[in-house]
């Protein structure tokens, strides 16, 4: 794994933003894996303006997203296709014919799961995959357990993932239960991985990521695992390193 610590979040998102163009600049048809929450909005914001800018360009660039709450349309405010748009897709010149993210509300949840995976697999996997980290040490929607699960799937979120969510809600009750996930199997088969965390509220998990065992109870841990592993972290996040 190699870290970077940066400054503070601004720096953080600057860095990231600089790694995930230079992907996009060596490969215009890159297939970029991309994640929602907290963490990437800085990020996302730099990208949109360094596309406004001219400096990338992502008309001919395809994206795979993790993850998607079961139970909400794309049109649903704290949809992860709705926070796609907001942030990133509408703001940059791509198609977002070529923007990938698993619908929550597929009447079969197995065969969206099994066509989810046909579709990266048929886009021959993804160049870079960016993460956040759970406080928990989730990555995706796959939460600490006894077994993880290789390709995408419906999972069941845990009380800590429910109330980190919490935020972005009017309420607790409102946060789904149930979300569709990429699997373990789906994230290591990416050629490279960006995993970026920020605050001092990420610091175990960080710790456990980067020095822990590798344990299903702390999925993180497995991308000790992987050959191309970019951790971008500010000195919060990196305080127990
Ligand atoms: C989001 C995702 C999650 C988040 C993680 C951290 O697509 O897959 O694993 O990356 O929960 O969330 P934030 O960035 O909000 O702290």
């Amino acid at each position: 794994m190699k870290i970077i610590i940066t400054k503070n979040y601004e720096e953080l998102s600057k860095v990231a933003a600089n790694e995930m163009a230079e992907t996009i600049k060596s490969n215009p048809k890159a297939i970029l894996g991309l994640a929602t929450g907290g963490s990437p909005i800085g990020m996302y914001k730099e990208l949109i303006r360094m596309n406004k800018e001219g400096e990338i360009d992502f008309s001919t660039i395809t994206t795979v997203n993790l993850d998607e709450y079961i139970g909400l349309s794309g049109e649903h405010t704290q949809s992860y296709r709705y926070f796609m748009n907001d942030n990133l897709f509408n703001h940059i010149n791509i198609d977002k014919k070529n923007t990938y993210v698993p619908n929550g509300l597929a009447e079969n949840i197995e065969e969206e799961c099994k066509n989810y995976d046909a579709k990266i697999a048929d886009l021959g996997g993804t160049d870079v995959q960016l993460l956040g980290i759970g406080n928990n040490g989730h990555i995706a929607f796959n939460e600490p357990d006894q077994e993880l699960v290789a390709g995408t799937h419906l999972t069941g979120l845990t009380e800590d993932t429910i109330k980190a969510n919490a935020r972005f809600f009017d309420s607790i009750d409102e946060v789904p239960k149930t979300a569709l996930t990429m699997g373990l199997g789906g994230i290591m088969k990416s050629k490279k991985i960006i995993v970026i965390a920020s605050g001092e509220g990420k610091a175990e998990a960080v710790k456990a990521m980067v020095n822990g065992k590798i344990s299903t109870n702390m999925p993180a841990s497995m991308l000790q695992m992987h050959r191309d592993v970019v951790v971008i972290i500010d000195e919060a996040a990196a305080k127990l390193l």
